[in-house]
């Protein structure tokens, strides 16, 4: 049976764009990404790292040509992806959904009611 929690301020994002809170033992990080709110499990499933402490930067994808045999970077999106601290693992901010193919990051459902964070564990 899920439980509802408050477990944060909507202004404790505002600067910081995160914010990790403790519950039932377990790091959970709130991510704020364009006025919508994200949350995480602060646990890498390569091998535990923290992995939303890690940074948020963009995506860069290239292109190869094979008539010219050149090949052209672009940066497609901006700090919309975490990176673990520990080795580097990638996941989209957004889904959590693993870039290497490998496991996703553990979810929890977040909302906002009068100002406070929260999250459906
Ligand atoms: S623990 Fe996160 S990439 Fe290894």
């Amino acid at each position: 049976m899920s439980e509802k929690r408050r477990v944060a301020r909507v202004d404790d994002l505002e600067e910081a764009g995160r914010v990790v809170v403790e519950l039932n033992g377990r790091e959970i990080a709130i991510f704020e990404i364009d006025g919508e709110y994200r949350a995480y499990l602060n646990w890498c499933p390569h091998q535990g790292g923290p992995v939303c402490e890690g940074e948020l930067t963009g995506r860069m994808e290239a292109s190869f040509d094979r008539e010219t045999l050149s090949t052209e970077f672009e940066w497609t999106t901006e700090a919309e992806t975490l990176v673990c601290p520990w080795h580097d693992w990638e996941f989209d901010i957004r889904t959590g959904d693993c870039f290497s193919g490998e496991t996703d990051l553990p979810s929890y459902t977040v909302s906002v009611e009068d100002g406070d964070i929260v999250l459906d564990t």
